[in-house]
């Protein structure tokens, strides 16, 4: 735990690391973000995440391997309401905010489409990694609504436009998109 905080200080000096222009840096687990906000009930904020992440799906428009088929609210009862943490490549790494999304990796699998903004609903999103897929159009400014992300990697794909200006403040990182 102490060693998770020690890891979490330096990256949060860091405000934000676009894994873009690194390639060594891994995911991070489970530290507080912030300490002082009181746990989330279980319920709405969850069917939102769900929701943001269905919006997500929705843009996609090729996933020749499957990756997203595991993405489905049940059979339309949303009594089970961790069932988003069990979807391929999501996350729910948050002791505090159980239920609630905090990373996004999908693997390299050709995936087409756009990035969808309403990603920006994800709040308590860190990682958001969907390097090396064949996703297209812009990144959607939303995106910098994501005050906790630390980790974004979009590489090798073929977006347009520029990292969020409200990231690109959050960070020291030069908007170096040559890898988009
Ligand atoms: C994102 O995923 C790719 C492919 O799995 C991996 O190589 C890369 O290290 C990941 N990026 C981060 C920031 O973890
Ligand atoms: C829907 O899911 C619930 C909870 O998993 C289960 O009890 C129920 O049998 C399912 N209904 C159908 C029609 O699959
Ligand atoms: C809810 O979903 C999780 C992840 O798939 C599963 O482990 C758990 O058993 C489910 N709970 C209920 C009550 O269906
Ligand atoms: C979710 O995101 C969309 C797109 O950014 C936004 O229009 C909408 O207001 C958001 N919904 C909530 C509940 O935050
Ligand atoms: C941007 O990144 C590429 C690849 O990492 C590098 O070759 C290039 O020099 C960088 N450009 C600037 C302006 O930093």
């Amino acid at each position: 735990m102490v060693e998770l905080e020690a890891a979490f200080a330096v990256v949060s000096l860091m405000a934000l690391l676009v894994a873009a222009l690194l390639s060594t840096t891994g995911t991070i687990h489970a530290a507080p973000t912030h300490p002082h906000s009181p746990p989330s009930p279980l319920g709405v904020p969850v069917a939102l995440d769900e929701q943001a992440l269905l919006s997500f799906r929705v843009l996609v428009t090729g996933d020749p391997h499957g990756v997203l088929t595991s993405w489905k609210t049940g059979n339309g009862t949303r009594t089970n309401l961790t069932s988003v943490c069990s979807w391929r490549g999501v996350g729910c790494h948050s002791r505090r905010h159980p239920g609630r999304v905090t990373s996004l990796e999908l693997p390299p699998s050709n995936l087409k489409g756009t990035i969808s903004p309403f990603l920006a609903n994800l709040t308590f999103l860190r990682m958001l990694n969907l390097s090396y897929n064949s996703f297209s159009g812009n990144i959607p400014w939303e995106l910098g609504f994501l005050h906790r992300l630390l980790y974004l990697d979009l590489r090798h794909n073929s977006l347009q436009g520029v990292i969020p200006l409200s990231l690109n403040r959050a960070s020291k990182i030069p908007a170096n998109l040559s890898n988009l």
